[in-house]
Order: structure tokens, then sequence, then C-alpha cells
């Protein structure tokens, strides 16, 4: 081995047996900054102009290869060399290119790779071209080369959707060519120098196979109906579907798409989302704060709530005993937790002997004592107060002291709930959001007395369970509900303002929301909101505005879906606008005088989003949320915000 060449600070090599090994040190994931770019271009001169070199392989130090094009710099003024011709320069170099794909190839980095004569990959690495997450297309060729390399349907699927590929999956496409058993730097150099003086395979000088346009159309129009409006997707369809015409004339195309979209507010609103979970887990005062160790998990109540959260506990591999009121309760719960298991196996999601594992780690009990071995319990019973003081003080005598107990309440103050227990400091909340397997947001509740490592374990846990976790501080409803009050609010004001549910829902529709409102109460039954609203009514200001509506409709039993209405009929099923309901809106808003008038669906989603910006606003105030992007993950993961908008705060601004 020869010492070290600087290319420049984050690009060296070093020659193997006349194979120049070019790596690519650029922390954190070895994004291709200016630096890099300029580095990579200097070491493929010099191989191209040096006798001593026979070939290269390209790699990434540490355990990426490449993570893309470097978002940080998008929105500068681009450096020369671009990515596209330092890719250009790979492809068209007269010595073999071989890339060593160590870790993840995404995006600009899969593209490098893509460019070269041959990829062999660890077995651990992964690719991808997950650009239209961030609101834009591959810009260095991607969506070209790969049509080029494994066709246009399977390139169509993996470039619309940016799913991450792994290498058994990659090899079986042919985005790769060889799996390293062993070694990868020296495998990649064995296939180098096998490689010296035959005739190399150039990836953009490959053809397309034509495909079925039937098939193109089914797999486009599944892409774009997902896509709910958003630009890149349907860039990217267009893109990949034209990969037959000249090599030159789909790379400048690309080139220009990618630009356009990159300055755009969609790519704009993901590149905030993308930084925004980076963010959210850096947490003021927890620097250096070791969370605790946890191997079992306890689950009080098995209903719906606990069993998803015992579902995903024991996927992530922890150890899981749940508890219910009674045997019969605690065995209906594993049989329900079991179900869900089986669901994951027929799916595919899980395999047979990741099945067997995880039913063993599970057990139930109507036992207490039985929760001694646990160093977390998370209760899911009834939500109310007593219920949840009297389990968690039966636990205080149970647990050991250095156990944690996480209450998953919705709105209850688990400051109060932490008071009536022997230890407060060990008390956190744990809001998981239904159905609790699948759905990814959690909020992390600080409490006032929980200790730094306590709330860094929730932390942790919360990571491992796959699961992105938001701080927040106790308030009624946390940060969601708070937000999710205010946005109800609004709806309800312009119910009575002049809007009716159909034309709210049609523009929070059309603004990217999976379901409007009106729609979502519908499915979910109105019957829990109502009984909070009695609950309420004592305390409730007088000079304060209430709209009377939703409970009008209730108490006509239109108690959603399930009842067949609610804020809409369901003749088959299918969601009309009940004549019924506009009567009793029109009834509501001559009772208090309201002369109504129409809103255009611009101002319905304006009249919204700053009801939901303005109530984030309080909770930065307070102190509740820690920071604007934090709220926006929340209404992101949690509501259904589409993350194309960057969430509330984002798009305000
Ligand atoms: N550019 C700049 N910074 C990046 C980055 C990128 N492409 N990818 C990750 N980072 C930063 C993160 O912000 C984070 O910074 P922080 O420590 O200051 O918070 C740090 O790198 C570590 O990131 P993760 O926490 O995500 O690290 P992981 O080890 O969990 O994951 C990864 C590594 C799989 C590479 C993941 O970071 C990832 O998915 N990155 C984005 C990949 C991507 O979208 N690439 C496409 C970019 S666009 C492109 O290439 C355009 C091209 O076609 C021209």
């Amino acid at each position: 081995m020869s010492e070290t060449t600087s290319f420049s600070a984050t690009v060296s090599g070093t020659i193997d047996n006349g194979i120049l090994v070019v790596t690519l040190d650029n922390a954190p994931v070895n994004a291709t900054s200016g630096d890099v770019r300029a580095g990579l271009e200097k070491a493929l001169s010099h191989a191209e102009s040096s006798a001593s070199v026979d070939a290269v392989v390209i790699t990434g130090a540490g355990k990426t290869f490449i993570g893309g094009a470097d978002i940080k710099e998008f929105g500068k003024p681009a450096l020369d060399p671009t990515l596209p011709s330092v890719i250009e320069k790979i492809e068209n170099l007269e010595k073999p290119v071989v890339a060593a794909i160590n870790g993840a190839a995404l995006g600009g980095g899969l593209e490098v790779a893509l460019a070269c004569h041959y990829r062999i990959s660890s077995p651990t690495a992964q690719v991808g071209l997950p650009e239209v997450k961030l609101g834009i297309v591959p810009g260095a060729g991607g969506t070209q080369r790969l049509p080029r390399l494994i066709g246009i349907p399977a390139a169509l699927d993996l470039i619309a959707s940016g799913r991450i590929a792994k290498p058994d999956e990659a090899l079986k496409l042919g985005i790769i060519d060889q799996i390293a058993q062993n070694d990868l730097v020296p495998a990649a150099v064995a296939v180098a120098r096998n490689l010296v003086g035959k005739s190399l395979r150039r990836t953009g000088a490959l053809d397309v196979a034509p495909a079925d346009a039937a098939e193109l159309e089914k797999i486009s129009g599944k892409i774009l109906a997902k896509a709910r409006g958003q630009k890149a997707p349907a860039e990217a369809v267009r893109l990949v579907t034209s990969a037959t015409r000249p090599l030159a004339e789909g790379l400048a195309d690309e080139r220009s798409t990618f630009l356009t979209l990159r300055d755009s507010r969609e790519a704009a609103a993901l590149r905030h989302v993308f930084f925004a979970e980076r963010e959210s887990s850096k947490v003021d005062g927890l620097e250096g704060v070791e969370p605790r160790p946890v191997k079992t998990i306890g689950i009080c109540g098995l209903g719906l709530m606990g069993s998803g959260i015992a579902v995903a506990a024991l996927g992530a591999g922890y150890a899981v005993i749940g508890l219910d009121q009674t045997a019969e309760a605690a065995e209906k719960g594993r049989e329900r937790i079991i179900g869900l298991l089986e669901r994951n196996l027929s799916s595919g999601r899980l395999d047979q002997a990741g099945f067997e594992a995880q039913k063993a780690r599970l057990s139930v009990t109507a036992s207490d004592a039985d929760l001694a071995p646990c160093d977390l319990v998370i209760e899911a019973v009834f939500d109310d107060l007593n219920v949840k003081i009297d389990l968690f003080q039966r636990l205080d005598r149970v647990i050991r002291p250095e156990a944690i107990l996480a209450t998953n309440t919705s709105y209850l103050n688990p400051d109060e709930i932490a008071a009536a227990t022997a230890h407060p400091e060990r008390v956190i909340g744990m809001h998981f959001f239904s159905p609790a397997h699948v759905m990814r947001l959690l909020e992390v509740v600080r409490c006032a007395r929980t200790a730094p490592d306590v709330l860094a374990t929730g932390l942790a846990v919360a990571k491992k369970l796959r699961k992105l976790p938001v701080v927040t501080g106790v308030t009624e409803g946390f940060i969601g509900n708070r937000i999710f009050s205010a946005y109800r609010r609004e709806a309800e004001f312009l119910l009575e303002d002049g809007a009716l549910p159909h034309e709210i829902d049609a523009a929070l529709e059309n603004y990217g929301f999976p379901m409007g409102l009106f729609a979502v109460y519908d499915m979910a039954g109105l019957e829990i909101a109502w009984a909070r609203r009695k609950r309420q009514a004592a305390t409730r200001d007088p000079a304060e505005r209430y709209v009377e509506i939703a409970d009008t409709l209730c108490e006509a039993g239109r108690l959603g879906q399930k009842a067949g209405r609610g804020w809409y009929a369901y003749p088959d099923g299918k969601r009309t606008v009940d004549p019924e309901v506009t009567a009793i809106i029109e009834a509501a808003r001559a009772k208090k005088g309201i002369t109504p008038r129409s809103f255009s669906t611009e101002e319905i989603q304006q009249r919204m989003l700053q009801a939901m910006a303005a109530e984030g606003e309080a909770l930065l105030k307070e102190g509740i949320a820690a920071r604007p992007s934090d709220i926006d993950l929340v209404m992101i993961n949690g509501y259904g915000f589409p993350a194309h908008k960057g969430g509330p705060m984002f798009a305000r601004s």
C-alpha cells in the first residue's frame, strides 16, 4: 500500500496493487459537498494521467458510502464542479472505476455508483434515490441511468416512491453486481484489477428496454394518486418513463427539472421536515445524560392502545409483561396482541422465526406483583385521573425504585398523577397515537419533576420503538391535541360564519390532508368529544364563543359513520351531504343572528392555518414546545398535516 495522497480536505487516495482507492471522508454522511466534488474530480484526473494507476475504487469512510448531495448547500449558489460533471467523468474514464458501497448510497451517492463500471457492496449497505421525499427528483443522472440498468418499471417504482433497497434486492434488480462476503475494499480492488484491459460496461451507453405501456400506466397511476398534488413524483414519472430518448437529452431535462424543483416551496418544506426530524431529539438539559437500561416493559391495560404499544415493544426486541384487571381480560389482551403479530406475519413484515421469538417474549397477568422485573411500565388504562393514580400507587409497591412509570394519558395532567406517587421524578408521559404499532409520532411528556435521565430514557425507548419522539411540556392535550382543538374550534366558527362541512373538508383535502376534519369525526365517532364537552360545560367561560352544532348533531343521534349518519349521511357507505345537517347549521346561525357569507377554498385554508399557527405560538410562549419545527412534526405525523407543506408553523411563514 502506498502513502496517502490528499486530493482535497475530504478526498484522499492510496495505491493498492496499481489500483487507486479513493476514500470520501466528509462526516457525518459523506455528502457530495463542494470540497468532495472537487477532490473526486482531482482524483479522477490523477487516475487518468498517472501511469501507475490502472483502475479506481471509490468508497466512503465510516458507515456511509455517500448520503447524497449536501442538502445544506441547496439554496446557495452552486460551486463548480457540479455533481453531474464529476459523474460524467467517472463514466467516461478510460480506466475501470468500481464503487465499493460500504453503507448507504443514497441520492447523489447512488448516482455516483451508477456511473461506475461495477458496483460491489457490503451486506449491510442500502441503496436508493429518495429525492422525491425532499420534493425534488434525482439531479445527477439517476432518472436516466437507473432505467438503463434495471428497466423502466423497476426504476419507476424506486425513484417515484423514494424507497430504499437492501443489498439482496439491489442485487436481484441488477443495481449492484456483487455483495462482498468478506472485506469490501480488498474485494473491490480485486474486481478492479480483473477489469483492467477489458471493455467497460458504461451504464449511460446501455439501451433502455421498452416497457409495456399498460404496465407503466398502472404503476404511474398509483404513484400519482398517492402524491396528492405533489410535483416531484409526477416529474419523476415523466423523466423515468421517457428514459428511452438519447442520454444527453434526458440528462439535460432531468437537470433543469431538478433545479426548478429544488428552488420550490414544496422542496423547502420537505427539507425543513428532514432537518426538523433530526433536530427534535436534541433536548435542552440532556447533553451527556445517560438513559437508564431498559430490557423489560410492562404495559397496563391491554385494549387497542395497550396492544398496539405491546406490538411495537416486541418488535423492538423488548420483553413485554402485559397487565389487565382480570385473568380473562389479560388473556383477551394476549390474543389481541398475537392477532396483530399474525397480521405482521401474513403480510411478510415478520418471518416465522421472528414471530415465534416475539411471542416468546410476551407474557400477560392480572397480578401487579408480576410487573416486578420491569424497567419501564407504560399505562394505557381508562383515561380517568383516579384510575391512573390508583394504578401508579399500586405499581409503586411492586416495581423497583429506579424503574420508570409512563402514562399514556391524552388529556389528564401527568403532574397530578406523578404527585400522587412515591417517586414523582421517575414519572413521564408517553403519548402514543392510535394504532400505536403503526403511528410514528410519540409525544414524550416532560413533567414538572421528571429526572433528566428518565426523560432521556423515554426518548431512547421511543427511538428503539422506531417512533419519532417529540418532547412536550404539560398542558391539556399536550402539543398535538391543543393545536387540534384550535383547528376544530376554527372549523366550527367557519360553519357558523357560512361554510358547510363538505366545503371545509374539500378545502382541507385540496390542501393535502388525507381526509377533511368532519369526515374524520364521522369515522372516529362523535361521542367521546361530546362527553368531554359535557364535562367541561360547568367550567366553560360564558363569554367565550361556543358553537353548539356538534351537540345538536349528537342529540339527534348523528354519532358518525357507525350510526350511519353524522356530519354526513352514508347511503351505501358513501359520504354524502345531508340537507338535515345543513338545516341544523342554518338554525344555529339564525339563533345567533349571524348572516352567513361564502368562503373561498383559499380563505378556509388560511383561517385554519392561522388558527393552528396562533395556538403553536402560544405553546412556544408557554414553553410547552421547544421549537416551531417540533410543532410541525407533531401535526404532520399525528394529524395528517401534509408534509410537503412543512407543518403549520413553517407554512405560515
Ligand atoms: N446533506 C447534508 N446533511 C445531511 C445529509 C445530506 N444529504 N444527510 C444527512 N445529513 C446530516 C443530518 O442532518 C444529520 O445532521 P446533524 O447530526 O447535524 O443533525 C447528520 O447528517 C446525520 O444524519 P442522520 O441522523 O439521518 O444519520 P443516520 O446515520 O441515521 O442516517 C442517512 C444516515 C441514511 C444517510 C440519512 O441521513 C439520510 O437518509 N440522509 C438523506 C439521504 C438523502 O435524501 N439523499 C438525497 C439528497 S438529495 C440528492 O442527492 C440530489 C442529487 O440527486 C443531485
